[in-house]
């Protein structure tokens, strides 16, 4: 029985708050969540079940994980939540971009974005990310030669921030990507700060983690700018994203995008599009080092489905086992392991009471590991995801890319991107750990990284 069956029968008496611990100490709470937050959230969720309450201080949020839940707040009733005061923490780097916005405004930048995004078009992306990642493998033949070691994870952010920059807005950032990946590394370590700071201390006020961040955005900024600008200056015809977003028109109004907004979309694209599907990458080629029985069906497949020739699109349904040790990176390192919401109104789960101006916290983290949904969590096991078995699971027991209207809209592109570059590795070469022993820990940030990086050696496949 789900959940929220169990609480239709609570219905008729008056809801009760979910139970939870009570941080006394505001300064030190955020700090020991800090220190370990998915340890903490798993620590909440065996003390107090799928609905938690903590009180930090004078602030109470809620923390929700079981799969009903989720579809609830996602989907049934997404109207009674926005993304509320903890998401918009990030909007002093990314504005009021379509990851931050809400309302009608969000609608309106969410339908003039969306045509970039259709099937086809992505599958016309197809190309530019097969060449992108067939430059970086050309490159990496030096690495084979001498048994070199190298950081994995740097050269998937590497790739995706090229691919993202060619293929929404037909620019290579390569010359600007160590410089953008490193203010961004800067950025987002101290907005993740601020997500745990009770109270952040307004970016002028000059603290050493402010002035760094001002210099990493305005470093950001400039990359961003520049990327605009080139192309207003350009005057051609590119029929990317940023084609869209410079071509839109308010229906009411006739005027298009300020610099301001056109900085904001950009600034968002470039930051989900492309840090996400780099962990993503990287934690895949970590969890093949650890499983060597998977990489070996992994690399059959490819021969099989491939052999030495380029993937395309068209290849997919073939790469069907590639796409299960994807979907099961995804469940175990959720580049994004939780959603921060707030609730409009009161609201009811099951027996509890949701307050009305309450931050909620989705936990996809333990939604993917919901002992319920997930025997033996904790094992890489791609079988999973063999259609058959996926058939059957809870919709929102499997949520990498959110659900409802908020749904990641770089879903389709994320996979075709993870599936292609897969395969080109495992074509190339051989990717073996430095060191097979070591357990890699999950650094939270915005997103979840391989903490100090999953540095290999390879050789020639
Ligand atoms: C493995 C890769 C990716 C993962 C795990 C991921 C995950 C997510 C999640 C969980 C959300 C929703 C967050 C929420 O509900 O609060 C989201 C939203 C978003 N993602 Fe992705 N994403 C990925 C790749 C991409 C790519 C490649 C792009 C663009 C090219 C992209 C662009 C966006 C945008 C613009 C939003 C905001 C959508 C809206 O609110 O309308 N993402 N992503």
């Amino acid at each position: 029985m789900h959940a929220s069956e169990a609480g239709f029968r609570h219905l008729e008496t008056a809801p009760i708050d979910p139970p939870g611990s009570l941080l006394w100490n505001p300064l030190t709470a955020g700090r020991d969540m800090l220190r370990d937050p998915l340890g903490r959230l798993a620590a909440d969720w065996r003390a107090y079940g799928d609905v938690v309450r903590l009180r930090i201080g004078p602030i109470a949020y809620y923390g929700l994980s079981h799969p009903d839940h989720l579809q609830h707040v996602l989907q049934e009733n997404n109207r009674n939540y926005v993304k509320g005061p903890i998401i918009a923490r990030t909007r002093i780097l990314i504005g009021d971009g379509l990851f931050t916005s809400e309302g009608d405004f969000w609608r309106r930048q969410r339908r003039l974005a969306q045509p970039a995004f259709h099937r086809q078009r992505i599958g016309g992306f197809g190309a530019t990310m097969t060449d992108t990642a067939g430059e970086m493998l050309d490159a990496w033949s030096g690495a084979a030669a001498t048994g070199e070691a190298f950081d994995l994870a740097a050269e998937m952010n590497r790739l995706t921030l090229r691919i993202v920059g060619r293929t929404l807005f037909s620019l290579d950032l390569q010359e600007s990507a160590a410089a953008v990946g490193r203010a961004l590394t800067d950025a987002l370590d101290i907005v993740t700060q601020r997500f745990f700071t009770l109270l952040p201390l307004p970016l002028w006020v000059p603290t050493s983690p402010n002035r760094r961040f001002v210099r990493a955005r305005r470093a950001l900024d400039e990359a961003v700018l520049r990327i605009v600008g080139e192309r207003r200056g350009a005057g051609r015809q590119h029929g990317d994203l940023l084609a869209m977003l410079l071509e839109a028109r308010d229906p009411d109004s006739g005027e298009g995008m300020t610099d301001r907004q056109l900085r904001d979309e950009v600034m968002t694209f470039v930051l989900a599009g492309h840090e996400t599907t780099a962990v993503a990458l990287a934690w895949t080629w970590y969890l093949l080092g650890r499983h060597p029985e998977v990489e070996q069906r992994l690399r059959d497949e490819v021969a099989d489905a491939v052999g030495r020739r380029t993937p395309t699109p068209a290849d997919l349904p073939a790469l069907r086992y590639v796409r299960m040790v994807v979907d099961e990176t995804l469940r175990l390192y959720p580049p994004v392991w939780a959603f921060g919401r707030q609730a409009v109104a009161d609201d009811r789960i099951g027996p509890f009471r949701i307050r009305a101006g309450a931050p909620v916290n989705l936990a996809v983290w333990l939604t993917h590991r919901h002992p319920d949904f997930w025997p033996d969590a904790e094992r890489f096991d791609p079988e999973r995801f063999a259609p058959d078995r996926a058939a059957t699971r809870h919709r929102f027991a499997y949520l990498p890319f959110s659900g409802g209207p908020r749904l990641c809209i770089g879903n389709e592109f994320a996979l075709l991107e993870l599936v292609l570059v897969v395969t080109m590795m495992a074509q190339r070469y051989r990717i073996a750990p430095v060191d097979p022993d070591r357990v890699i820990e999950p650094l939270v940030r915005v997103t979840l990284r391989p903490q100090g990086g999953v540095p290999v050696r390879i050789r020639h496949a």
